[in-house]
């Protein structure tokens, strides 16, 4: 056989930087994430309209700031989308983007700034890769999930033909700036959705950090923001290293971090989207929780804690669109999408311990419909 073999790596990094007012001219954190010579780069702004109306001052910030430091690439045109799911699930926004990156000549060495949600960051994310092969892109999360989990990460992605994260890329950003400010004016139900990923990850790696959410439970529900910022770092961290150690690029058929995922992704589209991501993410955790009960992984007093820490943070752990009356019901059918999206075997993180994760490749419907049951008597009792 006649071949030439090819062989090369990549290396990426990224810093993920903490801050409170980022648009303060004094504050410096954007200048250095942007890094050197930025005075001739372009700059792109891409704003959530959720963040536009809560801070309105939001625009002629950046105006000032641009000004004070001397980022004299600012593109004047900052574009507006809507934000939530909504912004996923068209090519309106992505077309936007890409308008104003052809008509202001935003480049490779340009910066595409997403200030948003993870939706927003979603879409942005996903126009800034699919641009001249790739523009860099500056991510400003502004919700707590997006802050922990969604933000930091290594994916962009648009909804297609009604799936989830259907088209997507894995391109990791330049970098991301946390501030903290912007949490201040999230709703209550986007302020509690981001605590669901952050007791996804403790549960299957660090058990401590469970038990801490366990103790600043009642801190958390009167918003208190230094408890929000620690319990953001700390799943900021864990997040990150898994994404470093592990397999950023989910070359293979497991997706560790996506534990009780497979059953809120389905939800999400079942309900519509009227399930944020971190409501259904905390119904899947409960079902998968005791679903490792009742298969004999975990001890049932271990899935009782859990459920009861996220009913405490004021979580539903079930919904009309999740009921499980046989194998053929529509939550089940999330099983084989979740297989589907990444290839290869049915792969789905269980718990061996509060703290530690195993991956199982198959589930039993008996036991599904068991745990959902059991999550329903639950409920009634709440
Ligand atoms: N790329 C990934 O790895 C990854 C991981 C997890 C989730 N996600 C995606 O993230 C999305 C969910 O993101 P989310 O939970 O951040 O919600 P979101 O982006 O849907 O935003 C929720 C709402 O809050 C508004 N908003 C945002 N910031 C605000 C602020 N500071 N003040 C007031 N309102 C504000 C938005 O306009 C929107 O209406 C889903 O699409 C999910 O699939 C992606
Ligand atoms: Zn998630």
């Amino acid at each position: 056989m006649d071949f030439v073999e090819q062989h090369f790596t990549v290396s990426y990094q990224y810093k993920t930087f903490f801050t409170v007012n980022v648009f303060d001219p004094s504050n410096k954190t954007l200048k250095t994430a942007l890094g050197e010579s930025i005075q001739e780069k372009k700059l792109l702004f891409v704003v959530d309209n959720g963040v536009a109306q809560a801070h309105p001052q939001i625009v002629a910030g950046i105006h000032d700031y641009a000004s004070a430091n001397q980022l004299n690439g600012l593109v004047p045109d900052i574009i507006v989308v809507p934000g939530g799911e909504q912004v996923k699930n068209s090519m309106e926004s992505v077309d936007r983007i890409l308008q104003a990156v052809n008509r202001y000549g935003v480049d490779r060495h340009s910066f595409i700034v997403a200030i948003g949600g993870g939706a927003v960051l979603d879409m942005a994310g996903y126009a800034s890769t699919i641009a001249h092969r790739g523009i860099r892109h500056l991510r400003l999360p502004t919700t707590v999930l997006s802050q922990n989990d969604s933000g930091i990460g290594v994916k962009n992605s648009l909804n297609y033909f009604d799936k989830k994260n259907f088209l997507g890329t894995f391109s990791p950003p330049f970098a991301v700036i946390n501030d903290a400010r912007f949490l201040e004016t999230l709703d209550d139900r986007n302020w509690r959705a981001g605590i669901a990923e952050a007791i996804k990850v403790a549960l299957i790696k660090d058990r401590d950090f469970f038990y801490w959410i366990e103790r600043v439970a009642s801190s958390l529900n009167a918003r208190e923001p230094e408890v929000m910022n620690e319990l953001i770092r700390r799943c900021a961290v864990l997040h990150l290293k898994h994404i470093a150690g592990g397999d950023p690029f989910e070359m293979g058929s497991s997706r560790p971090l996506d534990f009780g995922h497979w059953s809120a992704h389905k939800l999400e589209q079942l309900t519509n989207f009227e399930v944020l991501h971190g409501e259904a993410v905390a119904m899947g955790i409960a079902l998968d929780t005791m679903y490792s009960a009742l298969d004999g992984r975990i001890d049932r007093s271990d899935a009782d804690r859990v459920i009861n820490l996220l009913i405490k943070l004021g979580f539903a752990i079930t919904h009309p669109s999740m009921a499980i009356e046989n194998a053929d019901s529509p939550l089940v059918a999330g099983l084989q999408e979740f297989r589907e999206h990444l290839g290869g075997r049915l792969t789905i993180m269980l718990l061996d311990a509060i703290g530690r994760g195993v991956e199982v490749h198959a589930i039993d419907a008996t036991i599904l419909q068991n745990a959902y049951r059991t999550l329903e008597q639950k409920t009634a009792l709440a």
